[in-house]
């Protein structure tokens, strides 16, 4: 390419296959270091080598842009993580060098607290274990003592964390003649709490009483295994557990424990401590449901996730202010 036609916009990289109109206009505003992205892991030795000439990333929760990488990048003037998340950053490297990060909070909130719920009914209704028992011929007549579940209307569900997220399950679960119990270092407006019926407790309290406790919290020095051995044992006999949030907030080693002792009565799993790798002691149990990290998973979700990180990568890398910048 001679200097008439050389392509002077800003060199990112875009670490893997986003859904087809992000991908687009991607390459509509940037001059992409790889027009084709894999869709699985990208390959570490090459994204380092792409790193080095990349103006800005757009990354995935798979991505570790850690030290080793930022420090591969001395052009690097933005991340934009395709997450609400961002514990896959070292953000401290990045402020340190000016890099700005953003990330996609709001936009998956719905799709999350959607899955969250449905992963809830699955979990206390055992659907896909009766899905399971019909694929494999076992339907062979309607039985009163078959497949029986638990009844969520009645139970407490416990939320631990009431973020966005932790809200929008509260909201759809009010509809289902539950009580709610919620521990977060915030409290929620009084109306929005009164609307809810949303009573706010400490962590302990929450899981000593509650039937169900699902998981809406970051993953933070603070709370990784926040969720340890002595805390799993301390929630009520035969409650159950969800996360849909970060694995490493739960001891996955204790979690399996406390299933194996009967402490709890079974587990809706979306994300994992060393994801995607499962604890074996996991795979063969009945009482859990075990998704592949689809929280945000809707066609509509992903592709505003990706827009959102596009555009904050346009205005970063044009001088202005993103949308969504990561809190420094
Ligand atoms: C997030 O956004 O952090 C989710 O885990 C992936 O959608």
């Amino acid at each position: 390419m001679n200097a008439a036609t050389e392509d002077l916009r800003p060199a990112v990289l875009v670490t893997r296959r986003l859904p087809a109109p992000v991908m687009e206009a991607a390459a509509h505003r940037f001059r992409l270091l790889d027009h084709d992205p894999p869709e699985d892991l990208p390959d570490r030795g090459r994204l380092l080598e792409l790193a080095g000439r990349a103006d800005g990333i757009v990354s995935l929760l798979t991505e570790r842009i850690d030290r080793e990488l930022l420090d591969a990048a001395p052009r690097l003037r933005c991340v934009a993580n395709v997450a609400v998340g961002y514990d896959n950053i070292d953000l401290d490297r990045a402020f340190a060098r000016g890099i700005e990060v953003t990330h996609t909070p709001g936009v998956l909130t719905e799709t999350t607290a959607e899955l969250t719920v449905g992963l809830i009914l699955a979990l206390t209704r055992r659907i896909v274990e009766a899905d399971r028992f019909v694929r494999e011929g076992r339907f062979t007549c309607w039985g009163p003592t078959l497949l029986l579940g638990d009844d969520l209307a009645g139970m407490q569900v416990g939320l631990a964390g009431m973020g966005r997220i932790g809200r929008s399950v509260a909201r759809r679960l009010s509809g289902f003649g539950v009580s709610l119990a919620y521990a977060d270092r915030n409290p929620l407006p009084p109306e929005e709490a009164q609307g809810l019926g949303a009573v706010r407790m400490p962590l302990d309290r929450l899981l000593a009483s509650s039937d169900l406790v699902s998981i809406h919290l970051p993953l933070t020095t603070e709370t990784r295994h926040l969720f340890s051995r002595d805390a799993l044992s301390s929630m009520k006999r035969g409650a159950y557990l969800v996360n849909t949030s970060r694995g490493p907030v739960v001891d996955e080693a204790a979690l399996v424990e406390a299933l194996a002792s009967g402490r709890l009565a079974g587990a809706g799993l979306d994300v994992f401590e060393h994801e995607p790798r499962i604890h074996p002691g996991l795979i063969g149990r009945d009482d859990v449901v075990l998704l592949p990290h689809i929280g945000s998973a809707s066609t509509t979700t992903r592709v505003n996730m990706g827009m959102m990180a596009v555009d904050d990568m346009t205005a970063v890398l044009a001088g202005d202010a993103p949308r969504f910048p990561v809190p420094r």
